[in-house]
């Protein structure tokens, strides 16, 4: 592939034709180590190793992830490379993920970017975690149009961005207080469900019918709060079990049902509001809860009834990857936006 851009100098178009770059990602914010090859907008091999040793502990253990990130960065990085069948000297970039996230498990990605930019004497690209959870749209197309909005929602976020190009976003409303993702992961842990229990919730949500109704909070403007549906939940399961000890057992399916359509209407009716504030009809969903079955069957029928055009990853797009690390690096590539070796993690980022 090819891209071509355009210079105006004195009134003579100059159109300059390079060569697409070879960028390599790394993404190491959280609990997953990965790594991919991304050859212009082309996804080449997008590897992504999961750590399975936090869910004896119930959640993400930041020490356990950074020191199994190190275990896993290279022969992650070596897969990439092998699946896009080039080798380091094929690079043009090395981007990587700055934040927000873990810090000891971003310095990992970061470190090891920075050795391999300098040693290779390539550009180095930062990226910010939510900016490629968006981006990710542009993997594969259908990609949206700009301006569209998006709902990011994960296991740290949960927000509805107003993108207007790839480097051009603006947060429109946001949670004051726990992640949808936290809200389903802490909802299958009373459960007594393993971590990450999302996709657990929503595994039982298929079997079951949604009888069970959990009050939506009140949040003004275009804003989200999760914190109190745990507690609503909490005193639900207790009273349940003082009727019957065995509650959760026989009513798994329905109570993952219930919960899980409380949170997807939290979600639907901002994104609703956000739709109809903003006149913009382009809406996407990203983040790791974008995997969740309710939340895309619910963008569909909705999207039909209110004339969206929907953009719903792929699967692969949706959990943390690099590929979306890669994507995001490629649209700062073309504006040669690097950074240099004092470029350090950032646990928290501003959007
Ligand atoms: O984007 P992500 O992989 O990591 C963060 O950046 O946080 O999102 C992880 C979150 C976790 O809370 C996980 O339980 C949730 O996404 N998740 C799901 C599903 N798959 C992942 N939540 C509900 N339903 C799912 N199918
Ligand atoms: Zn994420």
């Amino acid at each position: 592939m090819m891209s071509v851009s355009c210079i105006l100098v004195r009134d003579t178009l100059y159109i300059c034709v390079m060569e697409q770059p070879y960028i390599l990602a790394i993404e190491s914010s959280c609990d997953d180590t990965s790594a991919a090859v991304i050859h212009g907008q082309k996804v080449l091999s997008n590897i992504v190793s999961v750590q399975t040793a936090h869910a004896a502990y119930g959640g993400v253990v930041p020490e356990l992830a950074s020191r199994e990130h190190q275990q896993h960065i290279i022969p992650v990085v070596d897969a990439a490379l092998k699946g896009a069948g080039v080798t380091m000297q094929d690079l043009d970039a090395i981007a990587v993920t700055r934040g927000p996230g873990l810090l000891g498990s971003l310095i990992v990605g970061v470190t090891y970017a920075k050795a391999s930019a300098l040693a290779l004497g390539v550009p180095l690209v930062e990226v910010h975690h939510m900016h490629a959870h968006v981006l990710a749209h542009f993997a594969e197309a259908p990609y949206p149009e700009f301006p569209f909005l998006c709902l990011t929602v994960s296991g740290g976020h949960t927000q509805i961005i107003l993108v207007n190009g790839p480097l051009d976003m603006e947060i429109l409303g946001q949670t004051k207080d726990d992640a949808v993702g936290e809200a389903f992961d802490k909802t299958a842990k009373m459960l007594g469900l393993p971590y990450p229990g999302g996709p657990l919730v929503d595994k039982y949500a298929q079997q079951g019918e949604a009888i069970y109704p959990f009050t939506l909070a009140k949040v003004p403007e275009l804003d989200y709060s999760f914190s109190g549906i745990k507690t609503a939940i909490l005193y639900f399961l207790r009273a349940g079990i003082k009727e019957d000890p065995e509650f959760i057992k026989h009513n798994m399916n329905n109570i993952c049902a219930s919960v899980q359509q409380a949170l997807i209407d939290m979600l639907m009716v901002k994104l609703k509001l956000a739709a109809q504030q903003t006149g913009i009809k382009d809406i996407a969903i990203a983040g790791g809860v974008s995997a969740n079955s309710g939340l895309r069957a619910r963008l569909k029928s909705d999207g039909l009834a209110a004339d969206w055009n929907c953009y719903i990853p792929d699967f692969e797009y949706c959990r943390d990857n690099a590929a979306m690390i890669g994507i995001a690096a490629y649209f700062k590539y073309l504006k040669a936006d690097f950074s240099g070796q004092d470029m350090t993690a950032s646990a928290r980022m501003e959007f």
